[in-house]
């Protein structure tokens, strides 16, 4: 990202506790210590506890690996995922995933318990701007490194008092925001990622979406994200269909020797609604939940609340202070 110019926190990485407690003191709280590998969404801490920060620090290191410490980006949360063809970009829709595990983001961090879109909050030319700062500067640098990169580059940003910020990249679809964006999506994907894949993409292209909103909620089985609770029968899941434009999307599920399906992972299964505004599909996502049953599962039920509420403000940018 230096090398490209796109803005992202100062971050410190390390694998010398000495170096850990120096950026922990330099950044201050929040604090925010990630495992410098892959941890399936879960190894990252955002914390306002030293203590707790120091002691992931030293778990990560002492398993023999090494951490990211750094500068919290104060500010709402936004996915956005652009389609390349390791030189052109194509955009989808910007839409927010909620990572924490409880209501009122509580808790420990998940994969994500949940998503929506659109953003009706967002500055006006939001992905525009996002495309030129970060996405094609990426993409570019890459390229001239001689190392393409043909996908789906997953951006993961903050809006943030000094602009849009990158919080992480990630080479593949986000979850649960896709289940959101692509309720939305009227245009082939196939076609988008046969294109991506043969060095053809026009940026030219339109996209078609669906006017209105979708939300995503997910359920996760008893005691995710710690060590889930699995073999339970789930059922209801036919009953989901009778709400109109609501399906259910399996993740951790499987078949039993009866034909039952039963949970098979920490976050078993989506809800995905789409509605006139994001208070109707709100509304049939969670009656659609409504009809599952599984014992000692959980969900949030505060996914896309806030925006549907009007509640999400936007940090005054230094330009607008001036
Ligand atoms: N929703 C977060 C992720 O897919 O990484």
């Amino acid at each position: 990202m230096a090398a490209a110019n796109v803005p992202t926190a100062r971050a410190v990485a390390t694998s010398d506790m000495a170096e850990v407690r120096e950026a922990l003191a330099e950044f201050g709280a929040p604090h925010v210590v990630k495992d410098d590998g892959l941890a399936a969404g879960k190894g990252v801490v955002v914390t306002n506890e030293r203590d707790r920060a120091e002691a992931h620090a030293r778990e990560c290191i002492e398993a023999g690996g090494s951490v990211v410490i750094e500068e919290f980006l104060e500010g709402p949360e936004v996915s956005l995922f652009v389609i390349t063809d390791g030189e052109r970009v194509v955009p989808l829709i910007p839409a927010q995933d909620f990572k924490r595990v409880r209501d009122n983001d509580q808790g420990p961090n998940t994969g994500g318990m949940g998503a929506y879109t659109p953003l009706e909050w967002l500055p006006e030319g939001f992905t525009e701007q996002v495309i030129e700062r970060v996405a094609r500067p990426v993409v570019d640098e890459l390229r001239r490194r001689g190392t393409p990169f043909v996908g789906v580059l997953y951006c993961g940003l903050a809006v943030t008092q000094r602009g849009v910020q990158v919080i992480e990249f990630n080479a593949r679809f986000g979850d649960p925001e896709t289940q959101s964006v692509l309720a939305m999506l009227e245009s082939p994907l196939g076609e988008l990622m046969l294109d991506a894949a043969r060095g053809r993409l026009s940026e030219d292209r339109t996209l078609q979406w669906k006017s209105g909103a979708s939300v995503t909620v997910v359920l996760a089985a008893q005691n995710y994200p710690g060590a889930p609770r699995k073999g339970d029968v789930i059922s209801g899941l036919d009953q989901v269909e009778s709400v109109d434009e609501t399906h259910v999307i399996h993740a951790g599920t499987a078949k039993n020797d009866a034909g039952d399906i039963v949970s098979a992972g920490g976050r078993v299964l989506a809800v995905v609604s789409h509605g006139t505004d994001l208070h109707e599909a709100r509304e049939r996502g969670y009656r659609g939940m409504e009809l599952i049953s599984l014992p000692g599962a959980h969900y949030r039920s505060d996914i896309a609340l806030a925006a549907a509420e009007g509640r999400i403000t936007l940090p005054t940018t230094a330009e607008e202070q001036a």
